[in-house]
């Protein structure tokens, strides 16, 4: 571990912004565009930038406060004092997806075709999680490492702590990555099960709307990564 940096776990609310600015640096460097899904930016300028960063913050904290298999860890440069990484783990002791969903709807989107192409594209997203986590598990639902820290051993200290989680519980972890993320997990045992492709093939509709074709134009393709990491049976089962 580098002795340069502190990993500790998220407590306060405070701290979701500090997540939300590693995460949106992280993730539009290059843009991933299941960033611009996840969180409703209306126009890239500053004033929209801002708002939708609080509500991103907000959206978060809330989503963890509400879910007690959720736990975030973060990384702080020493000296500095800067959050430079963070991650958030789900821990399910049991199938989480033992009761049928309602299909997801993008409701962080304004009502229109903006929403409905976001709701096209986060369920294909999210589709295979019913079949393929339908057991105990640990999720890694992000990781994120600040553009000017990365290659400095956080993002890895930061699935280290989730899978020493696993160990102990004796669990399997899943995670998806497209292929910025990818060596990441590969070079801690993860292997790759599936590949979700969202393209325009995936997103056709009849008669799209203008706003629809530049939505595609700006966000498609995306490949994504589900990744597998079973469990270490020697530590699980000593
Ligand atoms: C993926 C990410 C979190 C990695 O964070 P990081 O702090 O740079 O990772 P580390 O420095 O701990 O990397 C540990 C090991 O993983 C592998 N690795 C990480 N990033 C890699 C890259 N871009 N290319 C090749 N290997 C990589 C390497 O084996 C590396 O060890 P090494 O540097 O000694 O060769 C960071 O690139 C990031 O935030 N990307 C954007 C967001 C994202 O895609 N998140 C993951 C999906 S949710």
């Amino acid at each position: 571990m580098d002795s340069k940096f502190k990993l500790s776990e998220v407590k306060s609310r405070e701290d979701f912004d500090e997540i939300t600015r590693v995460i949106w640096d992280a993730f539009e460097h290059p843009l991933n565009p299941f960033l611009r899904i996840m969180f409703y930016l209306k126009s890239d300028g500053p004033e929209h930038r801002t708002i939708a960063k609080a509500a991103c913050s907000q959206g978060l904290f809330e989503i963890h406060s509400g879910d007690a298999s959720s736990r975030w860890v973060k990384i702080n440069e020493l000296g500095t004092g800067k959050m430079t990484a963070c991650a958030n783990w789900n821990l399910h002791e049991t199938n989480p997806y033992e009761l049928p969903e309602d299909p997801p709807i993008a409701t962080w989107w304004p009502e229109g075709e903006g929403r409905n192409f976001a709701t096209k594209f986060y369920t294909q997203c999210v589709s295979h999680k019913p079949t393929m986590y339908n057991k105990p598990h640990l999720y890694l639902n992000i990781s994120a490492t600040m553009p000017t820290f990365q290659r400095k051993g956080v993002g890895g200290m930061l699935v280290e702590w989730g899978l020493k989680w696993a160990d102990e519980m004796g669990l399997e972890s899943f995670t998806e990555a497209t292929q910025v993320g990818k060596p990441l997990y590969e070079h801690y045992g993860f292997s790759v099960i599936d590949v979700i492709t969202v393209d325009k093939t995936s997103m056709a509709i009849e008669n799209p709307s203008e706003e629809w074709k530049e939505l595609e134009r700006r966000l498609l393709p995306n490949i994504q990564c589900v990744l597998v990491k079973h469990e270490d049976l020697e530590v699980a089962h000593n």
